[in-house]
Formats: structure tokens, sequence, C-alpha cells
């Protein structure tokens, strides 16, 4: 029955004041009721809970338009969380975090944690964004939330479609699913960054549309989208973050993009006189618009009445196919390249291809881009990348060309390789007329004795000469340049894989000397620097403690592999530097420290509330599962510990130091047996006992890793006034007791979800196990944290502590009942 209190005194702790007047703002003593709603400065957005439409019941906490009679959401916090009656109430806790609480006290919305608040307010701004800001905080742009980094189908003025490179935000528009649903829909359009960031729509995993590459003025494949006194559409590129947004030019007019639920991209604007939303653009107009609709080196003109045609010098793939205008399979080339001698065709008005695997460099010119193009013979198309000024940038393409179009205006100059015997004289480019067809003739001739000068003149000296280039240069991390292009470097993720190496110079400049003012800390394999590279990029660098045992080969081989191990849970590796001696592991840096720094500690574990605290858990068990499964390489860790998850701005756990147990471990723990001491009270008994390793003996240290994160102890050191046993002991002894709930941390008494802390609890003890045959496997620890059903009932945890007391009183069995997360629901539900 404790249990039962502390979770009424979760829910319920804090008498709140309701909003009762229109205020813009909400703070942490406030709450905000069903009826109750919060209006912007001049009246223009209002706050609150909403149905969507008379056909449904279900209740949303959103944002919309007040002047107008129709209520239209322009965000939704709760898309998918449905409530059914009025008893929801919506809250800024202490820390800064928006919640949504139903009757029985389960949240079932929060807004993510960025960084502790001293004193958070939530306001609605004038332009439809909701911001949690920190009172105490001297910079009022810097928001701890905002909902406009959460957008839902619904893009307004100033707000970003895109990601921020940095924190790796990515603010994607998901579609609803019908016009009464909001949850989240099978539409979506979000910028992919394979090659130059492109937006695309897809339906699913199928990708419907794409603008085309944004060409400084518009998007390729919009030649409709002019400058025009209603709006201006921009997209920002550049090394710190890509997105797309819009102002519009008189404030007053209610104008916003919409991704529809049935996968439209579309401009809506509300007209006073018929009191509607109109659309007033919508940029799929035609069916050349759908993606690929020509297939591979098929080009799509939407004037002519059949669509399709291939591309000069290409025939249709199947002929028979195709003529029934079915163009799926595309066309493919009529005379093979020959690599030395082939030329490029201009087609004028173009949409560019699919760019997801180009290549792009802001700062060459077209003949530049043309050079680089014509010496590599898998380079099948080259294009100015902006057509300011008369052109400027480069893009490649290596891949079939998919999704182009001819236009007869506005479209851009695209370039795509043949074979010389294709390209004649007498064809007449399939331009619009232009007055100036006597230059562009000129250019034409200009441009293909250049290509044959190109071919004879350069020809293999250049080649040898890249070659031998590529061979001495450090690939581009050591090489840092101020270009904005150098984070986009990177190709295809089918490519063969290569790990960067960095020079001694560069790490010796990053980390000022090793010093030890940028010292993080020493791990079992060596010590930890932060490093700032010239470009301003942070990394951390891991000096492996000297060892000459490893060959070099052996040393490259085994840091590949690591390298290769990439989940968003886990540290990743950037390269290595290797300089006699030396082995240097250079990982991207983590900003938020490990996790021991915050659990541990009374007022650094603020910032961790529950449901920050239960997506580490979850994190961490995927982190591991990967490791352990999904990678491939069955990796075991060794050495899970709180010190070892590191986290990122977002409050991510990235695991780190896996691989290295295999890889460099063995040697350095018969070498170094005091090292290791620091992980005990995370080591399985059969290892700890007998030596022995499996994939299970990092499930207990998991075990023992979600106990801590749920009770802020160390499974180490715990002590405890009514008994001795470890944590571990005393989480089992509360388990068999059914109070559970007596382990959780004081400091998540407002943010705690009772029946989630109970079976991380339970999903704890059950990998904690004396024996590992009984311990889950990490595929069904991840499968038991996601569901609802129940779980088996743990035997006795393999108490290993140092001072190895096991009190007579712990049976391996629990005498009273079992109470589990289920147990617990149907308690909760007939207590009301
Ligand atoms: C929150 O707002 C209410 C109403 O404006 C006010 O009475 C209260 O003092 C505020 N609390 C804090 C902590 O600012
Ligand atoms: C929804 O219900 C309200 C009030 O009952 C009514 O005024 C309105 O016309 C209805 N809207 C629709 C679309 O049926
Ligand atoms: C809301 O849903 C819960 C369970 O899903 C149900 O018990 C309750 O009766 C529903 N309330 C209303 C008003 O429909
Ligand atoms: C925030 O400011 C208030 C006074 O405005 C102060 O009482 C409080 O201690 C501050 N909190 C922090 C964390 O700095
Ligand atoms: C989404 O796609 C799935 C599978 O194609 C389909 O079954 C479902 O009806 C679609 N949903 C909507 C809302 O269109
Ligand atoms: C802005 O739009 C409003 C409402 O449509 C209109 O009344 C006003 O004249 C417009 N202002 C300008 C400068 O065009
Ligand atoms: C597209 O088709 C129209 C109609 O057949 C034709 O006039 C125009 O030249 C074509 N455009 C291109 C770029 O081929
Ligand atoms: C085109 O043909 C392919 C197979 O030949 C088929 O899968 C596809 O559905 C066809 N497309 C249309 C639009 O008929
Ligand atoms: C490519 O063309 C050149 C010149 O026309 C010729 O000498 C060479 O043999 C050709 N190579 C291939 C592989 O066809
Ligand atoms: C881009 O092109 C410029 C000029 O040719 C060159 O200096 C720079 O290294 C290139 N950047 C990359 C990443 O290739
Ligand atoms: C050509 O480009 C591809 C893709 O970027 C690259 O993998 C290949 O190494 C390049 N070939 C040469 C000879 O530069
Ligand atoms: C609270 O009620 C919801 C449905 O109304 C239910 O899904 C949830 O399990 C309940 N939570 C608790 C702790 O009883």
């Amino acid at each position: 029955m404790e249990a039962f209190a502390i979770l009424l005194l979760c829910s319920f702790l804090f008498a709140n004041l309701t909003i009762s007047t229109a205020v813009d703002t909400l703070n942490a003593t406030q709450i905000l009721k069903d009826g109750d709603t919060i209006v912007s400065a001049t009246g223009r957005f209002e706050l609150g809970f909403f149905t969507p439409s008379n056909s449904t019941k279900n209740k949303y906490l959103g944002i919309w338009y007040k002047q107008i009679p129709l209520k239209t959401a322009v965000w939704v916090a709760n898309r998918e969380s449905p409530i059914n009656d009025s008893s929801a109430v919506f809250k800024l806790t202490k820390q800064g975090i928006l919640i949504i609480q139903i009757h029985n006290g389960t949240i079932i919305w929060r807004s993510k944690a960025s960084r502790p608040a001293g004193n958070p307010s939530a306001t609605l701004f004038d332009t439809g964004n909701f911001v949690v800001r920190d009172e105490n905080e001297s910079d009022p742009e810097n928001f701890l939330w905002q909902s406009f980094d959460y957008p839902c189908d619904k893009l307004l003025q100033g707000m970003k479609l895109g990601r921020d490179l940095v924190t790796g935000l990515d603010r994607p528009l998901l579609s609803w699913r019908t016009p009464d649903d909001p949850s989240p829909g099978n539409f979506t359009y979000r910028f992919d960054f394979g090659g130059f960031p492109e937006l695309i729509l897809r339906e699913g995993s199928v990708i419907r549309f794409r603008p085309g590459p944004w060409n400084g003025v518009r998007f390729s494949g919009t030649p409709e989208l002019k400058p025009n006194k209603f709006f201006t559409v921009s997209v920002v590129i550049n090394d710190k973050e890509v997105y797309d947004t819009f102002v519009l030019h008189n404030s007053s007019v209610l104008s916003m993009m919409v991704l529809s639920h049935d996968g439209l991209w579309e401009r809506l604007t509300w007209i006073d006189r018929t009191q509607s939303w109109q659309v007033f653009v919508t940029v799929q107009m035609d069916p050349c618009d759908s993606y690929g609709l020509c297939g591979a080196y098929g080009s799509c003109n939407a004037s002519n009445s059949v669509k399709c045609s291939c591309l000069k010098g290409f025939v249709p793939k199947f002929q028979k196919v195709w003529d029934t205008q079915n163009w799926s399979h595309g066309c493919v080339r009529r005379t093979t390249l020959n690599c030395s001698s082939d030329g490029f065709f201009k087609y004028s008005n173009a949409k560019l291809p699919d760019s997801r695997q180009s290549w792009f460099n802001y700062s060459m010119n077209l003949d530049e881009c043309k050079n680089l193009c014509t010496r590599n013979c898998s380079c099948t198309a080259y294009s100015n990348l902006d057509i300011r000024d008369g052109g400027s940038g480069c893009m490649l393409w290596f891949v079939d060309l998919v999704d182009i179009q001819q236009f007869s205006v506005n479209g851009q100059d695209l370039y795509v390789r043949m074979a010389a015997s294709e390209l004649d004289f007498s064809y007449d480019f399939g331009e619009t007329e232009s007055p100036k067809s006597k230059d562009k003739e000129r250019i034409r001739v200009a441009f293909i004795s250049m290509l044959s000068a190109a071919v004879l003149i350069l020809g293999l000296t250049l080649i040898l000469y890249i070659c031998r280039k590529r061979r001495h240069e450090k690939p581009g991390l050591a090489t840092p340049t101020s270009a904005p292009e150098s984070s986009f470097s990177v190709k295809n993720q089918n490519e063969e894989f290569e790990l960067p190496s960095f020079d001694l110079a560069t790490i010796v400049l990053a980390t000022d000397n090793f010093s030890i003012k940028n010292k993080l800390g020493q791990g079992s394999f060596g010590s930890v620097y932060k490093g700032i590279l010239k470009d301003g990029r942070e990394i951390a660098v891991k000096r492996l403690l000297r060892s000459s045992e490893e060959g070099l080969d052996g040393f490259k081989n085994e840091v590949v592999h690591i390298a290769k191990l990439q989940h968003r849970n886990l540290v990743k590796l950037l390269g290595c530097c290797i300089h006699a001696d030396e082995k240097i592991l250079i990982y991207e840096f983590m900003p938020n420290k490990s996790l021991d720094f915050f659990i541990f500690d009374e007022t650094q574990s603020k910032p961790l509330d529950w449901p920050t605290r239960y997506n580490i858990i979850n994190g961490i068990a995927r982190g591991l599962l990967y490791l352990h499964q999904d990678s491939r390489q069955r990796i075991i860790h060794r050495d899970l510990k709180a010190g070892n998850v590191l986290l990122d701005y977002e409050m991510n756990p990235k695991i780190s130091d896996f691989g290295l147990a295999r890889s460099f471990g063995e040697k350095e723990t018969e070498a170094n047996t005091k090292k290791v001491v620091g992980t005990y009270g995370y080591m399985a008994p059969e290892y700890a006992i007998d030596g022995l390793y499996s994939i299970k003996s990092d499930v207990f240290s998991y075990g023992v890793l979600v106990l801590e994160i749920v009770t802020g102890k160390r499974n180490r050191g715990f002590c405890h006034p009514d008994h001795h046993l470890n944590l571990l002991g005393h989480a089992w002894r509360l388990f068999c007791e059914g109070k559970s709930m007596e382990l959780m941390a004081s400091t998540m008494r407002e943010t705690c979800n009772p029946s989630e802390m109970l079976r991380s609890i339970h999903v704890g003890l059950l990998c904690v196990q004396q024996s590992p045959e009984d311990r889950p496997n990490m595929a069904s620890v991840v499968m038991m944290l996601g569901s609802r059903g129940p779980l088996p009932n743990p035997k006795q945890p393999g108490f290993f502590t140092e001072r190895d007391v096991v009190e007579s009183t712990s049976s391996s069995l629990c005498t009273q009942k079992l109470v589990s997360s289920n147990d617990f629901t149907i308690t909760m539900s007939e207590a009301r």
C-alpha cells in the first residue's frame, strides 16, 4: 500500500492554480484545464484543448488561429495520444517540461528536456510559437523548448522545415492521418542528406515527390515559384543548418504551407470573403511531378500528350512496355560509354535529377565541375548549384538519372554524359527558340573542342596526379576547410568503408598537446581529452595506453571494425591516429558528460526527470542489442557502466568504449588488473569469479545500470541502515515485499510514471538474476520494456559485492505475492 501512496503523491502532490483570464504565459505553478486557453499578445493565436471535428470525441492540446471561426489547429502536442474526456490538464513542471496528465495521473505527453531550468515559464508568441524559457536566462532567445522545433503538418511563417546540423535536431513535417485525426499519417516531407540536401515527400518509404535541389532562386523543379507580392520562400544551406522557410509580405494575411493528409504540399490562405481556406499553390501540379514517372534517363514534358521520352542517345529499356505508357523501367544508353572520349549533352530548362546521391561543392565553377566529371568515369552528369549571377558551384551525379523534367521556362542547365558518337552536331538542342542561338552554337563548338583538349592534354597525367594526391592527402577531417560544403562531402553509405586517419599534429593542436585542462577522464584503456579541430568541431580524443603487443595492421583492422558499428545509441568513432607507438582514437564529442555524473548526485540529477531516465534506459538497451545481435559482429561490451554511457545535447544515451575489450582488452586486463576494479559492482558473478564472458554478463551489467538509474544510487558502496544488502539485494527485497516504488530517487516524484518505473525495476531484476541462463537477452529486454504484457518473476539476483554479504533471510524465492506492473494497474483502477 505504500507504493500506492507514493503514486498518489506523484500525481497529486502539487495543488496548482488554474488559468482563468486570457494570458499568454503559463508558469510552473499554474495548470491549464479543458476549456482554459492561453492567447498570444495580440490575440492571433490561442492554445488549449480542442476536438478536430464534430465527428470525433477525441481531444488534443493544440494551437489555432483565434480570429477565424474555423478552428484550424496549426500545431498539436499529443498527436498520438488523444484524450477521451475533459479531465486532462496541461502544465509546466519546475524542470521546464510541459506535460499533459489525464484523470488517473498518467502523463500522456511531455516535451523534451534540453537543459535544467531555474525558473521556467511558457509563452505563446504571436508567431504561433509556444516556447519554454528560463526566466533566469539572460539571453531571451535561448529557449528551453519551442513548438516550432516539433512541427506537425503545417509550416507557419518563420518556422524552419529542416535540420540543425549542430544539435542534430530534425524538423520534418508529418501529415495528419485524416482531417479528423491528427496522428501521423502516411506522408512525410523532410530534407534528405544522402547527397545535396534535398526535400523529399514520401508516402511510407516510397518517394512521391521532390521539388528538386534549391538553386538560390527556387527549387529546380518549381518553375512557377516566382518572386511575388505575397510571400518569399527561401532555403538556407550551410554547415550549421539546412532548412526551408518563408516570410509573408503582408503579415495580416493568414497563410501557411500544409502537408495534407492525402500527400499534397500546398499553400493555404484564409479568404475573409468566403470565410474559408483557399489553396493558393499546390506544388504537385501535373503527372510529371510524381516521382520517377519516366524511369531512369527518361524525361517528362507536361505539355506533351505523351509525357515521357528518353534522353537523347537513350532508348526505352523495354520498348513494348514503354509503348503502353508504363515508363517505370526507363531508358538505357544506345551506345555504351568509352570513358576517355565521352562528351556531355546540355539540356536547358531541366529539372535536375534526384540528387540524393550527388556530390557537390559551392566554390567550383562550371569548367572545374566539368573537368571533375570528365575525369571520373562513373560521373553521369553535372550542373551548376546556384543559378544566380551566371551560375556557380558544382553538382555531380554518379548514379542513373531519375526524375528529370523539361520545362519551357525557368529550368536549369543539366549536362549529361554521352558517348562521343552520340553527340552529333546537327541535332537541335531541343531548347526553346532563343535569340542567342548563335552564341549557343559557338559555346557548343567551344565546349566540344575543350572536351577533346581536356582529354588529350590532361589524360593520364591528371589521373595519375589525382591518384597520387589522394593517396598522400589526409582525408577531409584532418584538413579543415572553411567552405560550407565540408560536412556533406561524405557520400553514399554503400561505398567501401574507409576510416579517416588524423595526423598527430592535428590532434596535438586540437588538444593543446594533451593538456591536463582538456582531460575529460581516465578509462580502462587510456585517457580521454577534449579537442577542438581547426574548423571548430569538437572531438573526444582517446589516447590508448601504450602497448607494443598489437601490430599496426591488427590495430587498424580492429579500429575499422569498431568504426563500422554505427547506431544512434553508440558513440561514433570518427577516426584514428597512429604515430610511432602512439595510438589514438577520435570520437564524436558528447557535451553532457557521462551518466554517472548525473544520476549519483542530488543536484546534478535534477534535469534527469523520469521521462529522460526512461528514454536512457531504453536507449542503452537498444544500443546494447545492436552490439550483441544487430551489428553482425556480436560485440560483448564487458565494461558497461554508468561512466561508459555518455549523453548528447538532448540527453540521449550513447554507449562508449564498446569493442575495445574485444580488441585491446584482454591483454590490458591481465597487465593492469587494478584498472578494472572500478567496474566491480557491474560484473556478473560468473565473470567476476570464473572470468567467463558472455552476452549475458553484459545483460547483468545492464540490469545493475537500470536499478542505478531508477534509484540514483550506486550498486557498489550502497548501504542501508536496516540491512547489509547491496543495491541489488535491496531492490529484490523491496520487490518481493511489493514496495518497489520505494526505490525511486526522490527527485523524480513529480515526473514519475509508476507503470514505466515498475516495469523498469522488474526488467532490471530479471537482468541481474544469478544464473546467466535465467537472464533475458537484450532482444527480450527491449521487447519487455516496450510492451505491457506480464513479465516472468525474477529469481534471486547474483549478489556480488566487495562485502560479499548475503543475508540469511534472503531466500531464493519471494515469499509474498509479487506485485508486477500489471497487478499494479489493476489495483489502481479498482481503487479509483
Ligand atoms: C504564476 O502566475 C500567477 C498568475 O499570474 C502568479 O500569481 C504567480 O505568482 C506566478 N508564479 C510564479 C512562480 O511566477
Ligand atoms: C459542429 O458542431 C457545431 C455545434 O454543434 C455546429 O455549429 C457546426 O456547424 C458543426 N460543424 C460541422 C462541420 O458539422
Ligand atoms: C476513456 O477511455 C477509458 C479507457 O480507454 C475508458 O475506461 C473510459 O470510459 C473512457 N471515457 C469516456 C468518457 O469515454
Ligand atoms: C532564478 O531566479 C530566482 C529569482 O528571480 C531565484 O530565486 C532562483 O534561485 C533562481 N534560480 C536559479 C536556478 O538560478
Ligand atoms: C497508409 O498506408 C497503409 C499501407 O499502405 C494503408 O493500409 C493505410 O490505409 C494508409 N493510411 C492512410 C490514412 O491513408
Ligand atoms: C494586408 O492585408 C490586409 C488584409 O488582407 C489588407 O487589408 C491590407 O490592405 C494589406 N496591406 C497591404 C500593405 O497590402
Ligand atoms: C514539350 O512538349 C511541347 C508540346 O509537344 C513542345 O512544344 C515542347 O517543345 C516540349 N518541350 C521540350 C523542352 O521538349
Ligand atoms: C509498370 O510495369 C511494372 C512491371 O512491368 C509494374 O510493376 C507496374 O505496376 C506498372 N506500372 C503501371 C503504372 O502500370
Ligand atoms: C575509346 O575511344 C578511343 C578514341 O576514340 C579509342 O582509342 C579507345 O580504344 C576506346 N576505348 C574503348 C574501351 O572503347
Ligand atoms: C571545393 O572546391 C574548391 C575550389 O576548387 C576547393 O578548393 C575545395 O577543396 C573543394 N572542396 C571540397 C570539399 O572538395
Ligand atoms: C569517381 O567517383 C566515385 C564516386 O564519388 C568514387 O567512388 C570514385 O573513386 C571516383 N573515381 C575516380 C577515378 O576518381
Ligand atoms: C490511466 O488510464 C489510462 C486510460 O484511461 C490507462 O491506459 C492507464 O493504464 C491508466 N494508468 C494507471 C497508472 O492506472
